[in-house]
């Protein structure tokens, strides 16, 4: 119900805005196209509930960056994820009041740590490690304009550009191991947002499409699939490919 809901996206607090919807008395509820929807997704969340789970599902803690030290190779057929986006979205900044609530958390200092084994994590002391970090392995992020890009960003802010430069780094070591880890002929479908640093466009679908591209996947295709509600330049993208044969 993303679509229909009263809340701005576009603030990493996800602030509520002021309501303009009309209130509906109960009868014309029935017909409001708001309940239509709502009954309309639930029916079909009710009908692919009814598939039988061939897989027993199983969760497994490891870092998106070192995934073969988990999972074994060539193994899966599909991965569908939406990964973090470039967009200083702090995970444990949303998460924190539940983490400290169920004792994940004792201290600020601690939640800071682990946004820093986060991709894109910017809290605490994630940001003051961002703002010293430099490449551990030496090689180039493959997308023709990232430097320019960064070098754009880096002359307003250089924790920007680092922390940009860092997430597509940590996005490269993490497509290298997806690619260790897809079944040959397997699918791969990422759901991923493009931003805007002041008047820098950075066009992470296809810096996203150019890194598979680089680690083996082929068969790239990009697809717009909504509009984001913060600055009309914002699109969610699905970025799907495939692993060779
Ligand atoms: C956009 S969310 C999507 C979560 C999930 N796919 C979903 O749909 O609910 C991105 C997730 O990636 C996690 N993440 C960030 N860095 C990671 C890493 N290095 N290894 C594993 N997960 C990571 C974040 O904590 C966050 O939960």
């Amino acid at each position: 119900m993303i679509e229909r809901a009263n809340v701005s996206f576009g603030h990493q607090s996800m602030s509520f805005q002021k309501s303009n919807t009309p209130k509906f008395p109960l009868l014309e509820m029935l017909e409001n196209p708001i309940v239509l929807q709502w009954k309309e997704i639930v029916h079909s969340i009710k009908q692919s509930a009814t598939s039988t789970i061939i897989t027993q599902p199983r969760i497994v803690l490891c870092d998106a960056r070192n995934l073969s030290f988990k999972l074994e190779p060539n193994r899966y057929t599909c991965v569908i994820t939406s990964p973090p986006y470039p967009n200083r979205m702090s995970y444990i900044r949303e998460l924190r009041p539940y983490m400290y609530w169920l004792g994940y958390l004792q201290s600020g200092r601690e939640a800071g740590e682990l946004d820093w084994k986060a991709i894109g994590g910017t809290w605490g002391c994630a940001t003051s490690n961002v703002g010293k970090w430099a490449p551990e392995y030496d090689f180039k992020i493959p997308y023709e304009n990232f430097y320019t890009i960064i070098d754009q960003i880096s002359q307003i802010s250089d924790l920007l550009a680092r922390y940009v430069h860092k997430y597509f780094y940590d996005i490269v070591l993490h497509s290298q191991e997806l690619y260790k880890v897809v079944q040959h002929g397997g699918f791969i479908h990422y759901i991923v947002g493009n931003s805007k640093f002041y008047d820098v466009m950075l066009p992470v679908e296809s810096i996203f499409a150019s890194i598979f591209q680089d680690v083996g996947f082929i068969n790239i295709n990009i697809q717009t699939i909504r509009k984001r509600t913060s600055k009309k330049e914002l699109f969610e993208f699905l970025v799907s490919a495939q692993k060779p044969w």
